[in-house]
């Protein structure tokens, strides 16, 4: 063997992902791609020669964490790693575009959500820069859709390398846990005055049916026991499949139409013309198409143009989960219009019990923003009225962050304090906790069929203490650390967090529990 020229080992990338549902399955879609060239991951940053933070701009506070790990890193790299490669991904990336690179020159490379594809070249860019420019300032690798109009103007034509990414993944259930994501759709047409995804990840594209279908086989074959199908407005989903566009074989996503499917949010089935796949569609080939898939879920509903379609269809397949995520934002009419949400309260109530109504069953979350631009006490006495009386299992309660560029940043005053903001969102907590605990209450005495997700938290948390005070070197085998039973976690088809005690070999199937006791955040339980 030449000891003088050991085999250099492919680079290590270590990735971290910030915020969302969207931002994990782009992480595991880049992840599966670098990893198909041959590159290696690490869990250990100080091991990696390549850093990856997957961003997210939805509020001020997640661009903070990033800033600060992104500064950090910097000092570290000037004075110990200046071989070290730091790319900013994602929704930060798009958002603040070159300036980023110009407040931080030890970023090397960005790509924006809708130019994942891009990062393996970016990342070669950067690496073959490096051993010719060693020391020097090298110019950022940048990819931007600000940049780059190729989807906006010509995805039609154009080959989307976007759709290959989602089609080449891979899935491995001891890596994944047997829980998949789906992306449907890519982007958001809606603009609500206050948020940056229409602008971070574009306009609403939708995936050809026979894409998603097939992957969903792929993954289930693979191991998936559930899959959730993404999208920031998912019943928005529709696919012409008159007007679909072949190139090289590969059916190309679609750019979505102005006409929503149904513009109110009244009971009638919206109307399609023949060939247009809708989301009703789309839930029912699946559930059809795919029988081995246990559990169907998706997110995020809006809570206009929902069809009784929909409900009807989640109603009569039993694999589809009875649970809707609704963000409603505000239980005040004037703060929804300012909000340019397209609905009203009463609206939003009638889709409630429609839902209800259609689906026996069903459980609801929904999002808050709390302090948003001119909100008064009665404001939000009008959202804490209103998540009194609609028994959400829970809520996302979400103080307003002013993003820049947007409406609302631009054309109104960021003007409630934060201690307003901070004691408005204690109060809308409470009032949700007081809910949740009345939903999670009536299932004690009920046997649930629950999908186990792994060690509950604050098993692992006592794991690794009970680790910690033995010492490091102690084989993690030893019976001091693993116990005869350990507190697992798992969901409900409702979405309901359950703990109950069994092995953590359970982890990725779907066990029957009796609920025994309940409390604001999740449900008890015994297997039986
Ligand atoms: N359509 C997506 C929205 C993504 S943002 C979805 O419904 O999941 C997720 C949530 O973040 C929104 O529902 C909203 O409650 C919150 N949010 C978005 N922009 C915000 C802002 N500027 N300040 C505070 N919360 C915000
Ligand atoms: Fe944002 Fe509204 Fe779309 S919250 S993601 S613009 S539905």
């Amino acid at each position: 063997m030449n000891t003088e020229h050991p085999q250099t080992l492919p680079p290590a990338i270590f990735l971290e992902t910030f915020g969302c549902q969207m931002n994990e399955l782009d992480s595991q879609l880049v992840s599966d791609q670098l990893r198909a060239l041959g590159y290696r991951f690490t869990d250990d940053w100080q091991q990696a020669d390549v850093i990856l933070y997957n961003t997210c701009s939805v509020r001020e506070h997640a661009e903070q964490k990033v800033w600060s790990r992104v500064g950090i890193l910097g000092d570290y790299k000037r004075e110990h790693r200046p071989d070290l490669v730091l790319g900013v991904i994602g929704c930060m990336a798009e958002r603040d575009g070159k300036d980023l690179v110009r407040r931080h020159p030890q970023v090397d490379l960005m790509a924006g959500p809708a130019e994942l594809d891009k990062i393996p070249h970016l990342i070669d860019n950067v690496l073959r820069t490096q051993l010719t420019d060693r020391g020097g300032l090298r110019a950022a690798q940048i990819a931007l859709q600000g940049d780059n109009q190729r989807r906006a103007t010509t995805l039609q034509a154009a080959r989307d390398s976007l759709e290959l990414i989602d089609l080449a993944r891979s899935f491995s259930p001891e890596r994944d846990g047997r829980s998949a994501y789906v992306r449907i759709t890519r982007g958001c047409n809606k603009y609500c005055t206050y948020c940056v995804v229409p602008f971070t990840r574009g306009r609403e594209v939708h995936r050809p049916p026979a894409s998603i279908v097939e992957e969903v086989r792929r993954l289930v074959d693979a191991g998936a026991v559930e899959v959730t199908l993404l999208g920031q407005t998912v019943n928005h989903y529709h696919f012409d499949t008159n007007a679909a566009v072949d190139v090289d074989g590969v059916t190309q996503p679609q750019i979505g139409s102005v006409i929503a499917p149904n513009r109110g949010t009244g009971g009638p089935s919206p109307v399609f013309a023949p060939g247009v796949t809708s989301f009703a569609d789309l839930l029912r080939q699946i559930h059809d198409s795919v029988p081995d898939l246990q559990r169907l879920r998706f997110v995020t509903s809006f809570p206009r143009d929902f069809g009784d379609d929909i409900l009807t269809t989640i109603r009569d397949c039993p694999r589809i989960c009875p649970y809707l995520h609704l963000p409603v934002q505000s239980g005040s009419d004037r703060i929804l219009a300012g909000m340019n949400r397209g609905y009203t309260v009463a609206q939003y109530r009638d889709l409630l019990e429609r839902a209800r109504r259609i689906i026996p069953g069903v459980e609801i979350a929904t999002d808050i923003i709390t302090g948003f631009p001119g909100e008064t006490e009665d404001d939000h006495q009008a959202t804490l009225d209103l998540l009194t009386e609609s028994q959400f299992k829970n809520a996302y309660i979400f103080k307003y962050s002013a993003r820049p560029g947007t409406v609302a940043f631009d054309k109104l005053e960021d003007d409630i304090p934060d201690t307003t903001k901070r004691r408005r969102n204690r109060e809308l907590l409470d009032a949700q906790n007081a809910a949740s605990a009345i939903v999670h209450a009536r299932y004690i005495g009920r046997t649930v069929p629950v999908f186990v997700e792994g060690a509950s938290r604050k098993e692992q948390k006592k794991q690794q203490r009970s680790r910690v005070e033995l010492g490091w070197e102690t084989p993690p085998t030893s019976t001091a650390v693993v116990e005869a039973t350990t507190q697992l976690s798992g969901r409900t088809p409702t979405d309901l967090i359950t703990l109950f005690d069994g092995d953590e070999s359970l982890a990725g199937s779907i066990v029957n529990v009796r609920i025994t006791g309940a409390a604001g955040l999740c449900l008890f339980g015994e297997m039986i």
